[in-house]
């Protein structure tokens, strides 16, 4: 994925189905928001988005994804812990209060995408840590702020970086947002940085997948050993937000947002 590459426009039949699509990612994520609780495992969150996917009769755009080169990704949800950055995988691990949890999900209907991103606190989270939250979730709006026919791809990463670094956080370069349609990942890719007025020009139709990675402490990234999570390099705390967004003639249309989501 790369600048150069081309962005498809999607049809009208093709929104309609990424907006079915985006609004059952955004009301499952809303039912996965209330379990959060201490005493919850990663795990028992992936089983109850495993069942609803299964009661709306929609697919998972996660549990099987084959980026290449790596073992395909076993769940159906991510769920990335404190310092975990992005696509921690859920097990074993107990939620205990004062946590913050990254959940990531997708589905799709009649092969379009829909994808979003949430961070959560357990309970109680400190003043400081909540500042990494609220940052982050506003460098997604400004990202988003930035999806105007006729501005340039690299206008929505420069707004989401200028938010952050207003602060003493880092975006993380590592990983981007992405195009989505009938693939989870279409170009461009969408880094979370960079010099404005670059690279090509939104138009009405395309669908981009918006999240930034914001870390407390530096930018630096390192892979578990299970070659899916991602960590900060330095063990500061890490939040994602994600939506999926459609440019118009006029504000862009959320289509992973309802009424109480992020
Ligand atoms: N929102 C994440 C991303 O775009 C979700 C990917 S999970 C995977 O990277 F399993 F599908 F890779
Ligand atoms: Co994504």
């Amino acid at each position: 994925m790369a600048f150069g590459e081309q962005i498809q426009i999607k049809t009208r039949r093709e929104i309609e189905l990424m907006r079915e699509a985006a609004r059952n990612v955004a009301e499952i994520l809303l039912e996965l928001r209330g379990l959060v609780v201490a005493g919850v495992s990663t795990a028992e969150l992936d089983q109850h988005a495993a069942r609803a996917i299964e009661e709306r009769g929609v697919e998972s755009s996660f549990k099987g994804y084959d980026p290449g080169g790596l073992p395909s990704y076993p769940a159906v949800l991510c769920v990335s812990v404190n310092d975990e950055i992005v696509h921690g995988i859920p097990g074993s691990r107990v939620l205990k209060e004062g946590d913050i949890v990254g959940l990531d999900f997708g589905v799709s209907v009649e092969g379009y995408h829909g994808d979003s991103a949430v961070t959560v606190p357990v309970g109680e989270i400190r003043p400081e840590v909540q500042k990494l939250l609220d940052v982050t979730r506003d460098s997604l709006d400004r990202g988003v702020g930035a999806v105007q026919a006729g501005n340039r791809l690299s206008d929505i990463g420069h707004a989401v970086q200028e938010r952050v670094e207003k602060e003493e956080f880092s975006v993380v370069r590592t990983f981007a947002g992405h195009g989505i349609g009938s693939k989870l990942h279409e170009p461009p890719w969408i880094p979370n940085y960079g010099a404005p007025s670059r690279g090509p020009r939104l138009l009405p139709g395309m669908v981009l997948a918006i999240e930034p990675m914001v870390n407390a402490g530096g930018p630096g990234v390192r892979m578990l050993d299970d070659e899916w999570t991602a960590v900060t390099e330095d063990g500061s705390l890490s939040a994602h937000f994600e939506h999926t967004v459609l440019v118009t003639e006029g504000d862009p249309e959320v289509l992973t947002r309802i009424p109480g989501s992020h």
